[in-house]
């Protein structure tokens, strides 16, 4: 039975700790976790795999456009972990790499791309009991979930985070350029016609800059239980 059951809608910033606190909340609450933002990057990988997205982020919207039927993507749970998949193939790693985030936002901004993720995002959130997190999600996807948080923290400090996770995984980068990239992507997100980044109405404002990741859990966890109390 799912009646008791809310959708939660975690937006916010490049590298704000959405991820990291949305899929903990889902964890500790028994809810299934989407992360909208891998969606965006798995398409935005495939077009690189295919001539389509230059690796500067030119991108060849009609082909791109024609050829989204062709892309299916899933998310593959193993214990803890969950692996996106991309027409069948674990991409979880190369997803999240500096170069996809160089080139996800252009192919974010394309209406018939946002069109097609979005039609997927409502599908598997049409049973509630999910937390998704990305741009649009409160905005957009679910306008009417219960419960809606906005991240935010300095971008500085965003890029540390980002720039610690990438060179932690082994990836060759500065910090200079993650927070570059962090600046750029929020700049496209914000300023696109379609659906740009922004805080819903209704929603919880977070400004995590000076908390922990167990702060930040704790935070949404007590908001979880007093947005479910009262219903
Ligand atoms: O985790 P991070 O903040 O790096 O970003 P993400 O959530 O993986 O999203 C990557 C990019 O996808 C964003 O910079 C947006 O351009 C796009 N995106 C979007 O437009 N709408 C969403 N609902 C989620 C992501």
């Amino acid at each position: 039975m799912n009646s008791n059951k809310i959708t939660i809608a975690i937006d916010g910033y490049s590298s704000s700790g959405k991820s990291t606190m949305a899929k903990q909340l889902a964890k500790n609450i028994g809810y299934r976790y989407i992360d909208s933002g891998a969606m965006y990057r798995a398409v935005t990988l495939y077009g690189m795999k295919n001539g389509i997205v230059s690796p500067e982020g030119n991108v060849n919207i009609p082909t791109l456009i024609k050829i989204l039927p062709e892309i299916s993507i899933d998310f593959h749970l193993d214990g803890d972990k969950q692996y996106t998949m991309l027409n069948g193939e674990n991409v979880e790693n190369e997803i999240r790499t500096l170069q996809v985030s160089n080139c996800v936002s252009p192919v974010a901004a394309i209406p018939e791309v946002r069109h097609a993720l979005v039609r997927m995002q409502r599908e598997m959130g049409k049973s509630k009991g999910i937390v998704m997190d990305g741009r649009d999600i409160g905005t957009v996807v679910f306008p009417d979930a219960e419960m809606k948080v906005f991240c935010d923290a300095s971008a500085e400090k965003r890029a540390e985070r980002r720039y610690k996770e990438l060179t932690d995984k082994g990836e060759n980068v500065t910090y200079e350029d993650v927070l570059a990239n962090v600046v750029k992507r929020d700049h496209i997100d914000e300023t696109r016609d379609e659906s740009p980044l922004r805080c819903a109405q209704d929603a919880v404002r977070l400004d995590n800059s000076g908390m922990t990741i167990e702060e930040q859990n704790k935070w949404l966890i007590d908001l979880f239980h007093k947005i479910t109390n009262q219903k």
